[in-house]
């Protein structure tokens, strides 16, 4: 009797122990995993479009159409969303007509019925975040999936997505242009710092072939904002020290493509969504510099275990750079 009393307090507490694991563990968690499944002998595809949400105006439209007739020529497996999703201020809320007016039916093309893996950006901050991220918008639209910070594997490539807004110290600093939804970021140290950590182990964990992270935010850009500083001085060290190949990104409203001599990362900018146009370049090493287009587009990527194609289009589907990354897969010692 004792004993078989003993015995149902100890699966109690295993009991309790594991249920109050179950509660704790997602505020330690490290990042959500998405897994797609490449399809075998085929390159991955996929484009990449940023700074977009303006139902359908500053030639939105034009760029939807393009990406729908590429993206059917190469049956893209998904679509990378760099952010800035809905200007000026983000989604008021889940019942907001601008996931409507910007995104369902703007990006009608068949072969754009696929994932849109997303991030968020500034403009996206300056309305209601958790509307974003809601599971209803996913009810509305499947292909929307908008997390803060994610992973994707995609078999050969793993993509890093990183919340790139709380970075930025102008954002706290001076809030008075704007407000923005810290829901769930503040306090903002220990958010950066577990964000950075969590990123950090999963690229040192993967064995992908290609390793790519995406943020809203540059990190190196002769466009009009410049670089991040706050990203180049807390978040290149961790790219750098796991050897990632390219850092995906929107926020300035232009294509690029800049390879950093010294570390070999790509930075690719695919950030002409919607308005562009702003005229504003500054000098960049011309060896580094492979593209800077100020108008409209997007980028489409392949990639292969043996090389990624990447490239660049204008409103009117044409190429405006094309870009063959190789990888080595036997480095010298
Ligand atoms: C739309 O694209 C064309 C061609 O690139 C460009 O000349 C025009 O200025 C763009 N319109 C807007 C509103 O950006």
């Amino acid at each position: 009797m004792t004993s078989c009393l003993k015995e149902s307090m100890v699966f109690r507490v295993i009991f309790i122990t594991f249920f109050f694991c179950l509660l704790v563990a997602p505020s330690i968690a490290e990042l959500q995993r998405f897994k797609h499944n490449q399809k075998a002998n085929r390159p991955l595809n996929f484009l990449v479009i940023g700074d977009w949400g303006r139902k359908g105006t500053y030639n939105q439209t034009l760029v939807a159409k393009q990406m729908g007739i590429l993206g059917e020529k190469q049956d893209i497996d998904f679509v990378i969303n760099v952010g800035d999703n809905f200007y000026e201020d983000g989604l008021t809320g889940v019942d907001d007509p601008a996931f409507y007016e910007s995104f369902v039916n703007i990006y009608t093309a068949p072969s754009l019925q696929k994932t849109w893996y997303s991030v968020l950006g500034n403009h996206d901050y300056r309305g209601v975040v958790e509307a974003q991220l809601s599971p209803i918008l996913r009810e509305k639209d499947s292909r929307w999936v908008c997390l803060r910070s994610f992973i994707l594997n995609a078999g050969i490539v793993e993509f890093f997505f990183v919340d790139t807004t709380p970075f930025k110290d102008d954002y706290f600093d001076d809030p008075e242009d704007h407000t923005y939804d810290w829901n769930g970021v503040i306090p903002r140290e220990a958010y950066l710092s577990n964000l950075l950590k969590d990123v950090d182990s999963a690229l040192a964990q993967s064995d992908a072939t290609w390793k790519i992270v995406v943020g809203h935010h540059t990190i190196k850009t002769a466009g009009h904002h410049g670089n991040t500083v706050e990203l180049e001085e807390q978040l290149l060290p961790i790219l750098k020290a796991n050897n990632v190949d390219a850092y995906i990104n929107g926020h300035d409203h232009c294509l690029e493509h800049i390879v950093d001599s010294e570390s070999g990362i790509h930075y690719l900018t695919s950030g002409g969504g919607s308005k562009a146009w702003r005229g504003d370049i500054k000098p960049w090493k011309p060896e580094e510099l492979k593209l800077y287009y100020d108008g409209q587009g997007f980028m489409s990527v392949q990639i292969t275990k043996n090389k990624a194609d990447i490239v660049f289009y204008d409103v009117f589907g044409k190429v405006l750079h094309t870009s063959s990354i190789p990888k080595d897969l036997n480095p010298a010692a």
